[in-house]
């Protein structure tokens, strides 16, 4: 049977113009990579990129759009300059994303073609490549061949599908019960307290266990939280333990909370939302020991795997766990014959909140396909060791205290206080200091708030997690850093001399 040509019209434009539109799309995105290496690693946000905003914003055509694809997409182009730099070799603020080029390219594929990938028999082969991916990544985590796997949207909703999952196994299908505890460290990221609220829980019910000198969670305060809980009548059932925090890249004790956790027949979800994916290298790896001991995981291809956001994944050493805390039946489904022509593979939509989705899995398994998972794992390492050199190049500096070794890819520092500094002051120096490196426009820093017996202690902190990191930036930013340390004698001079121009 021919094709008859298509005549172009309304939502179905004929081939020719789909093409020139992917092509015109296509090449002012790539245009975007092209320039990463001289472009700023800040982006513009502020006040510039709020006009920017301004200026790109267009009301809603009820034709199509008079400048045609072109004008269009030089609107997108000028809308993501207005953005942090979040793809940039230089981008070493907040935690890293990515953007593979390839995954991008696996969206593309999978949303033109738009399968329905919640349920296997409604696609059995696009399902079966993510489980293939899901099979290999639960056992690189360590576990065996009753593990299952979701990809979500993200960290966030990992972790909520993990706190579901471990208040059925515990509870039953009831209502939240008011008496449920769960543990994490005082230095979690917010995910974890916002997941337990979202799955019902009131605030009362998540208790912050007291960090070591390293930011790491006390297993002894845990365990005295734990017993202290249940002699008080309450019923501890969850533990979320970081493996790499959000704020200096910690992992708590994995081991010494596992063994908590069995002794109290608790379930071990641990966040490895950022530092999850060093599993895939062999420094990773042993810095993560025990987390194959965990019940559950979060980690974040869209993080450590370097993809574009918006894939997150969950793994559950007991899978059946994670199917019954998620699997519903419904007559309009019928015809799908679930139980029958599953093959063993997951059906995503049994496996987790969603019933429709997009098809994250080819996302993961084109690039994995494309570069081969030694690309990732050289990468990973690449990264650790970047770590290690930005931790000793600081160090020699004079004038900086560093708060942490790192223990993966994070270094946390701060200029180092001078005597008889007030904390104010020294808090001041350290903000006008990274602003100061990120003017250099090498790298974008972020910073955080580490607590201290004194009040909270502004602190700088460099995330090197994108595949575009390489050397040369470390060795910028160490350049930056030594160049524009104030003392804290010139901070208070250049304050002194900035006031009084105000005046
Ligand atoms: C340790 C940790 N957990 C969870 C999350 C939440 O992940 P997402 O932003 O993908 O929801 C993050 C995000 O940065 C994180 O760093």
């Amino acid at each position: 049977m021919t094709t008859p040509p298509r005549k172009a019209s309304g939502l179905e434009p004929d081939r020719e113009t789909i093409e020139s539109w992917l092509r015109t799309f296509a090449d002012a995105a790539l245009a975007q990579l092209d320039a990463l290496p001289v472009a700023s690693a800040a982006g513009c946000v502020g006040p510039e990129g709020a006009a920017i905003a301004k200026s790109v914003s267009r009301p809603i055509p009820e034709e199509p759009y008079g400048g045609g694809a072109r004008e269009l997409a030089a609107l997108v182009t000028r809308a993501a300059e207005a953005a942090l730099n979040t793809i940039g070799p230089g981008y070493l603020a907040y935690i890293p994303g990515g953007g593979l080029p390839t995954s991008a390219i696996a969206s593309l594929v999978a949303d033109l073609l738009n399968r329905y990938t919640g349920l296997v028999p409604a696609a059995p082969g696009l399902t079966r490549l993510e489980s293939d991916v899901l099979r290999w990544l639960a056992n690189e985590f360590g576990y065996g061949p009753a593990a299952a796997g979701l990809l979500t949207s993200g960290g966030s909703l990992s972790q909520l599908a993990a706190m579901v999952t471990a208040r059925h196994v515990h509870f039953g299908d009831v209502a939240v019960p008011a008496d449920a505890r769960a543990y994490t460290s005082s230095q979690a990221h917010r995910s974890v307290a916002k997941a337990l609220r979202l799955a019902g829980h009131g605030s009362d019910a998540l208790r912050a266990i007291a960090v070591d000198a390293r930011w790491r969670m006390d297993p002894h305060v845990l365990a005295d939280a734990v017993r202290h809980d249940r002699a008080n009548g309450l019923r501890p059932f969850l533990v979320v333990a970081a493996a790499g925090t959000t704020n200096t890249g910690a992992i708590d004790p994995l081991p010494a909370i596992a063994d908590v956790c069995r002794e109290h027949g608790l379930w071990l979800h641990v966040d490895g939302a950022y530092g999850g994916a060093f599993v895939l290298c062999r420094e990773g790896r042993e810095a993560l020991r025990g987390i194959e001991r965990a019940d559950s995981i979060t980690f974040d291809p869209h993080k450590g795997f370097f993809l574009p956001y918006g894939t997150g994944a969950l793994l559950v050493r007991e899978g059946a766990a994670l199917r019954r805390a998620h699997r519903d039946e419904a007559d309009y489904l019928q015809d799908l014959e679930l139980e029958s022509h599953s093959g063993g593979d997951m059906s995503p939509a049994e496996y987790g909140p969603e019933l429709s989705r997009p098809f994250r899995g080819l996302g993961l398994w084109l690039p994995l396909m494309l570069h081969g998972a030694r690309a990732f794992r050289e990468a990973l390492a690449e990264k650790l060791a970047l770590a290690r050199s930005l931790h000793a190049g600081l160090a020699r500096i004079p004038g900086i205290e560093i708060v942490d070794a790192p223990q993966l890819s994070i270094v946390p520092f701060r200029a180092r206080r001078a005597p008889g500094e007030p904390l104010a002051a020294w808090n001041a120096r350290n903000e006008a200091w990274m602003d100061a490196i990120n003017g250099c426009g090498h790298v974008l820093l972020s910073s955080t708030l580490l607590p201290s017996p004194e009040g909270q202690l502004f602190t700088l902190r460099g995330c090197i997690l994108s595949f575009r990191t390489h050397a040369d930036r470390i060795e910028a930013l160490l350049a930056d850093a030594a160049a524009t340390l104030p003392t804290a004698t010139q901070f208070t001079a250049e304050n002194a001399e900035d006031a009084g121009s105000r005046r």
